[in-house]
């Protein structure tokens, strides 16, 4: 038996879950204005539980974290009284906690997760922000962290690859950055012209060969896709470096072969891996992960977006 199981709580964990929200909240200083975890009752608990569910954490049979679930805000999935027994604190329940928790979000339909922390209590935010939590918000006592979720997709075709970068297109505006990652032929360009179509730029979008970046203008009045092939850098340059003619913040900037290019340059990139997948002997396919850092994805449709029409 594994030490930790991770389960949806029912009405009859309530008492469980309470425990465990007062053991957490018990210990923590005393804050200004106080959290109200410790008005919490059996029946403040079970209406929770009935209404959006929560999440019990059991170490070899014993109730030890715990957390309830705010279904008030639609497509994000809210995490309230996220609690870990402190006598079993240092053992991973909050991650494993936290880890279904964005499961449970993700079976739901959810783009993404948020939460309220206390500034006052910095181990928490770090806590947060390594599993990439960034701050959406403020109110005068607490900070809102969201997250967008990760989504996979299996693209059976070129032409799936292409639509779902028009797809994505609706969502962009000026000053994103995308960063294309993959093997050899992963399908990196492909996504590219499909980004480049729904912009409506000016094509035609090659694999550049001889030159690092391209600048294909808008037809309309929007942006210009800044289309980037980083290939033949090694990963030694950084994006601003590159002598683009064309500024990042008016442009879509999409960058082939970029992982490791804009990673502690940039605050938001879109993070698209293609992989090759076998669909059949000797059909290949790809799947693409698509993969939001920074706040300025935190609330954007792309699990709905990125769902085959
Ligand atoms: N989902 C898919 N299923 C099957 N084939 C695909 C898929 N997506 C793209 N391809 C094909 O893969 C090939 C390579 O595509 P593409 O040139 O876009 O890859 P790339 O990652 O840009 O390559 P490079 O590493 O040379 O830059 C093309 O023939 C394209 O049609
Ligand atoms: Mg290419």
């Amino acid at each position: 038996m594994s030490a930790l199981t991770v389960r949806e709580a029912g009405l009859e964990d309530a008492e469980a879950v309470l425990g465990v929200i007062h053991r957490a909240f018990g210990v923590r200083p005393v804050l200004d204005p106080p959290s109200t975890a410790m008005h919490e009752t059996v029946e403040s608990v079970r209406t929770v539980l009935s209404e959006a569910g929560g999440l019990l954490v059991l170490r070899r049979g014993l109730p030890v974290g715990a957390m309830i679930f705010d279904r008030s805000r639609s497509g994000l999935f809210g995490l309230r009284r996220v609690s870990v027994d402190p006598a079993h604190q240092g053992h991973g329940v909050a991650s494993a906690m936290v880890g279904v928790a964005e499961d449970v979000a993700e079976h739901h339909g959810c783009d993404g997760v948020w939460l309220t922390a206390r500034e006052e209590l910095p181990e928490t935010l770090s806590f947060w922000q390594r599993r990439g939590y960034v701050r959406i918000g403020a109110d005068e006592s607490s900070l809102q962290l969201g997250k967008t979720l990760p989504v996979t997709r299996t693209l059976l075709t070129a032409e799936d690859t292409r639509q779902l970068g028009t797809r994505l297109a609706g969502l962009l505006r000026a000053g994103d950055l995308l960063v294309l990652s993959g093997g050899l032929g992963a399908g990196k360009t492909t996504l590219a012209q499909g980004i480049g179509a729904g912009l409506s730029v000016r094509g035609p979008i090659t694999s550049p060969t001889y030159a690092i970046s391209r600048v294909h203008p808008s037809l309309l009045d929007g942006p210009a896709l800044v289309h980037v092939d980083a290939y033949r850098l090694g990963g030694a340059a950084e994006l601003d470096d590159l002598d683009l003619d064309a500024s990042l913040e008016e442009s879509v900037t999409v960058v082939e072969w970029g992982s490791g290019l804009v990673e502690g340059h940039s605050d938001d990139w879109l993070e698209l891996r293609l992989d090759p997948v076998e669909l059949a002997p000797g059909e290949d396919g790809r799947v693409i992960g698509v993969r939001p850092h920074g706040p300025r994805w935190v609330g954007v449709p792309l699990r709905a977006t990125t769902l085959a029409p």
